[in-house]
This record gives C-alpha cells, structure tokens and sequence, in this order.
C-alpha cells in the first residue's frame, strides 16, 4: 500500500483537523477516528511535497518528473510517467504525484527538473500565475530532457487546483503526470475529515500496463480508460464515522471521461467550485465533473454504524452515443461508530458578480469537429485548427463575454488559462450562486457564455480540456497587453 512516509515534514497541516489529514495524506493508520481496523480495498492516499522553507508565507519546493513503475492492479507493475518530491532523494513516482499543499496568500516557489526522455512544462490549471510561470509553450521555453526550470507564483485563491505537463497533453498526463494543488482558505469548515480526490481513468491491458494503443474513438472522444482510479487506485476504501460531515474536493485529470457523482443518492452540498468558494452552497443529487473541472462538496455520512455507502460515477450522456457502462464504484466508505456533527459553518465566497452590459464586448468561439477522415479528426475554434489560430487581443482589466457555442455532436470542456470567470444565464445576467469558473462544459447543440475580467498581461492559451482534441486543433490564444 503506498502510504506516505510518515516522517516526511507536512507543512500547513494544522493540529485542528488531525483525522481528516490523515486521511488525506496517509497516515490513517495513525488517525484516531472511527475504527482503526483497515477496510478491504486499497487506500487512496496522497503524498505532499515538502516545504524546504521554515517562513510560515513560503512554500519551496522540489518538483521532478521522471519515468516510474506504479501498481494499478495489485501485484502488476505499470511503467509510467509520474512526479517524485525531488527534496527526498529517496522518493519515487506516484500517480498522482504530490500534492502542492499551501495557503491563500503564500508565495510559492517551484524547483522543476525534467527527467523524462522529452521536453515538457508544467502548468498550473486555475492558479492566477504571472504569464511567466504559466507553463505552456507559449510562454515559456520548452524544459529538455535534463533540464531545470523555477517557477515562482503567490497564490492570490483558495481552492482545489492542480499541475500538470503542457506539451503533448494526451500522452504525458495519460501516462501518470498530474497531481492537486490544495490552497487553503483562511476558515475552514468544522468536518470529520478533510479529503482530496483526483478522479482519473486508464486503459491497462491484461497485464497491468497502459495500453498505447490509441484507437479512433479514443481520439474522438478522448481516451477512455478500462479502470478508474481515484487518487491513484482502482478500489478506494475509507473509513468514516457514521452520521460525520466529511469535505470531499474533487478534480477530474482524466484525459476524457466524464464522471457524475452519486453518493447513494444522498445530497451533495456544493460549497465551492473551480476557483474557490462559492458565495451560496446549493445541493444536487448527481453532479457532473468534466474533465478539468473542480468541486468542493459537503456529504453527510448515513447515521447507521457498520454500513458502508459507495460514492459511484453514474452514466452521462456527453453525445456520439456513448453507451451507459453501468453505474463504476469510486470510492466505498466503511462506516464506523456514530458521531453526530453539528453545523459545519462552510466558508461562503465574498464574490462580486462581473459587471456586464448591454454594451459589453462580445466574442464568439464556435467549437466544431471534423471526422471525414476518422482515422484523424480535427477539432476547430472558429474553423481554425491550433497552431494556425488567429490570436485574440485584449488588455488587462478589459471585461468581456464569451460565448462559446458547441456546433457539435459531443460535450467539449472549455478552459482559460490565467484569469477565472463567472458563467452568464440564459437571462444574460450573471448566473448565481456567484461561482469562480476556469473550465466549464458546453453540451452539444448549446451555447454558454461566461464574463470574464482580463487579468495580467501575456500570452494565455484556452482550450478543450479533452486532452485529444486540445492536441488535434481546439486551443486558442488570448494576448492581454497592458
Ligand atoms: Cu489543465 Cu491548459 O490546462
Ligand atoms: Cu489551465
Ligand atoms: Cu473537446
């Protein structure tokens, strides 16, 4: 079971939540809530990176990206690409790599060497960065194999972020690079257990490893995979006291599955969304995570101890007729013994919605695919296919709407780097509860729009974040001057 090293140095991890980090970053043998016997199944634990620096406001840290083995299926080894804590030299690769751990306001210092067989940069989805610590080709020179790169940022919101390679997406993120960034707000929800999860899929074939066959549908639709794992493995287990509130941020790494939450049916309590809190939490029965999406949820375990209750990913119809697997265990959550929780006070956002008019500067992207050729479809924004995209102009501090309509036969995940927007409603105004949004779906045959505020000047891409057709043509450039 990779567990954490338990000696390993946590920083941000306050004293305040002792069993919910424990479950976050695996000591949960060490945790006193709950029974301490250890479910069946495997535990999805994440690592941290460790903070090389003693001042409470910097975050240091040592950042590798190296060629590594990983067991998806217990007792089969798969060979991967993953990142290591390059401050233990003794560290190795996992899937996903270590979590970023920090707090709103800290400024953060990334030391990267590359230790793949080929040149990659880093990204930082969702982080307000300086264009220069952006990480995509555009703003950055490519990083060789042996190469070093700092990438230095101060983190201006809170919330459930993650890092990952911007140079062949496709094949570098399938093959194990991502991991979360968990910024930590200033108040914290009073919960039974704090957890991160970091949804993803791969197709292994009989052996273990990752199958590199890529077949026309994968490239259509994004590669799908045949086991998915939630923070690295395929069988999650945890254990929980009965009748606790639990805080469960998710991300969606994966290059194209869509997952739609469902805990037993209970209410999922929406408290933040990609860039934070939202400023009025709102439940849903099932909740739809593309790819690159984020959320922050509030789930009351059944009162009942010695249970079990299952969080599943349930069928979405994201078009080209996808047939409906059938409902896929993500995670089961042995319950222990009762613990009543009280109100768990979530933070609200202070969000102030954009202010648009009938005035207000409109784009419009439409987003198509062209599969008369199926052996290799191409994917457009306004008929161009990236690279030879005409570059969107704008300046810092310029409020403008998108509208993005979908004139295709799937669901696409739009995202823009460098700034966070709000979504616009059908009736124009912005939509509430107030969001902070970096990647939001736009279904087939529909149009979504959103505000946005321009944010620091440079050269930011916007993309499909399925990862194939971000690769095959559907990105754009947006250059902010100042
Ligand atoms: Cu998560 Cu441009 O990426
Ligand atoms: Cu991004
Ligand atoms: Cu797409």
């Amino acid at each position: 079971m990779p567990l954490a090293s338990p000696s390993r140095k946590i920083h941000a991890v306050s004293g305040q939540y002792p069993c919910s980090f424990g479950a976050v970053i695996g000591l949960a043998m060490a945790c006193a809530c709950g029974d301490n016997t250890q479910p069946p199944g495997r535990s999805p634990a994440l690592s941290v990176l460790t903070d090389l620096d003693p001042a409470a406001d910097v975050v240091e840290v040592m950042l590798v990206a190296t060629p590594a083995q990983v067991e998806y299926l217990d007792g089969k080894t798969a060979q991967v690409w993953a990142f290591r804590d390059g401050a233990d030299p003794g560290s190795a690769g996992s899937v996903p790599g270590p979590m970023l751990e920090a707090k709103l306001g800290d400024r953060v210092v990334v030391h990267f060497r590359n230790e793949l067989p080929e040149e990659t940069t880093i990204h930082w989805h969702g982080l307000r960065v300086p264009n220069a610590a952006d990480g995509t080709p555009v703003a950055q020179m490519p990083i060789p194999p042996g190469g070093t790169y700092d990438y230095e940022m101060t983190l201006v919101d809170e919330g459930l972020f993650w890092y990952h390679p911007h140079m062949h997406g496709d094949v570098q993120i399938e093959r194990g690079l991502y991991a979360p960034i968990l910024v930590h707000g200033a108040t914290r929800p009073v919960v039974a257990a704090d957890r991160v999860f970091v949804l993803d899929d791969v197709k292994l074939d009989a052996s273990g490893e990752l199958s590199t066959y890529t077949d026309t549908l994968d490239l259509m639709l994004g590669r799908q995979g045949n086991v998915v794992l939630v923070n690295g493995v395929p069988d999650a287990h945890v254990t929980a006291a009965a009748g606790s509130i639990e805080r469960w941020r998710f991300v969606n790494a994966a290059n194209g599955r869509y997952f739609n939450l469902d805990l037993d049916g209970r209410p999922l309590r929406v408290i933040g969304t990609d860039g934070g809190p939202v400023n009025e939490p709102y439940d849903v029965q099932q909740l739809v995570v593309a790819p690159g999406e984020r959320y922050d949820l509030l789930v009351t375990l059944p009162s009942a101890p010695g249970g079990e209750v299952v969080l599943r990913t349930v069928h979405y119809d994201r078009g080209h007729d996808i047939p409906d697997p059938g409902p896929i265990d993500l995670v089961t959550v042995s319950l222990g013994a009762t613990v009543s929780s009280g109100d768990p006070m979530a933070p609200r956002g202070v969000i102030e919605a954009i202010p648009i008019a009938g005035d207000t500067t409109r784009r419009r992207f439409v987003l198509r695919e062209d599969d008369s050729n199926p052996q290799s479809p191409v994917f457009l924004i306004n008929d161009e296919v990236y690279p030879d995209v005409t570059i969107v102009p704008s300046a810092v501090g310029a409020i403008e709407i998108w509208e993005i309509e979908n004139d295709s036969e799937m669901d696409h995940p739009f995202h823009l780097h460098g700034m966070s927007f709000q979504v616009v409603g059908s009736d124009g105004s912005i939509a509430t509860p107030l969001a902070w949004k970096d990647t939001v779906n736009v279904p087939r045959s529909t149009t979504v729009s959103f505000a946005v505020r321009m944010g620091d000047p440079g050269r930011w891409m916007f993309h499909c974040h399925i990862l194939e057709h971000a690769e095959r043509g559907m990105m754009g450039e947006l250059a902010v001057s100042p």
